[in-house]
């Protein structure tokens, strides 16, 4: 494992240069921006030119997300809000459309994890985890869809896993989960692509975030022997290589990619 792969600083990284303007005058809404992947995307996404609607339901990561951003010259608001909830994902729309003046881009990124076989999870931890990971891109897309239909353009982007393409031992739900996220953005491309409305999912390896490290801290297993599962690059990602892919179907040098699954894996799904 490399060096990038022993820190969960997403603040410091050496990739985070100075922006090109690759989302000037866009607007952005991104949730989970306060911690991990998201919070590395929002910041990149700023410095590209956004003005960013940083949705998180915590704010526990300090500087919080819109600070941090804006003490870099760029333009954010946070907004707390827990997006299994449609109200909420109605109101971090209306937000964007009231402080920024449109919504071009909608990055559902928010997730959690609950591992276990089926004879072990609950009802209730199975329900809430497809709450978070999956119910929550159809609400956050419903919510901006009618904005983007009218203005006959927009780019959805949803944050799948390599786990919803491979399975593995331990996860039902969250593979489940993931799974459901790609094949619901396959679903919106084709409903939403005569439309001017491009929805594309990335699908992230192993990332050193709080998510990822907290997860592998309860289960008392090393990041390098997960690392090591990966035979190519054979380390973790930082939050910020998973954040350049996001960027690119953000962005308009993506304009002829929809409905496409994009593997920010270090290799790990071509391996037998
Ligand atoms: N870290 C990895 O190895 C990895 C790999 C593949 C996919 N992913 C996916 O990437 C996404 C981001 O994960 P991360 O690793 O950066 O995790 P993280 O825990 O560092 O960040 C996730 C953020 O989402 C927020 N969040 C969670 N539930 C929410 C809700 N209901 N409403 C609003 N905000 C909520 C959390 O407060 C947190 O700030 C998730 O969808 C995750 O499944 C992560």
């Amino acid at each position: 494992m490399t060096s990038q792969a022993s820190s969960t600083s997403t603040d410091e990284h050496p990739m985070m240069g100075p922006g090109r303007g690759r989302l000037e005058g866009k607007v952005a809404v991104i949730t989970g921006a306060n911690s991990g992947i998201g919070r590395a995307a929002a910041r990149l996404f700023a410095r590209e030119g956004a003005k960013i609607v940083c949705v998180d339901m915590a704010d526990v990561v300090a500087p919080r997300i819109d600070a941090l951003i804006r003490s870099e010259g760029g333009e954010a608001v946070f907004f707390q809000a827990d997006v299994t909830s449609s109200e909420s994902c109605q109101g971090m729309v209306a937000l964007a459309l009231e402080r920024f003046g449109g919504l071009d881009i909608l990055l559902n990124n928010a997730g959690k994890t609950a591992r276990g076989r089926v004879d072990v999870l609950s009802e209730e931890d199975w329900k809430g985890l497809l709450d978070v990971n999956l119910t929550s891109v159809f609400l956050g897309s419903k919510a901006v869809l009618p904005h983007m239909m009218a203005q006959g353009k927009g780019s959805i982007i949803n944050t799948a896993s390599t786990y919803g393409i491979l399975a593995t031992n331990d996860n039902a739900a969250y593979c489940s989960s993931k799974a459901g996220v790609i094949l619901l953005t396959r679903s919106m491309a084709i409903d939403y692509g005569p439309m001017g409305i491009r929805v594309n999912c990335v699908c992230p390896g192993v990332t050193a975030t709080p998510l990822l490290l907290g997860n592998i801290a309860r289960r008392g297993v090393p990041i390098e022997e997960i690392a090591k599962k990966n035979r190519c690059l054979q380390r973790a990602a930082m939050p910020e290589e998973i954040a350049y892919g996001m960027l690119f179907l953000a962005s308009d040098e993506a304009s002829f990619v929809t409905g496409h699954a994009l593997a920010l894996d270090g290799g790990q799904t071509i391996q037998a």
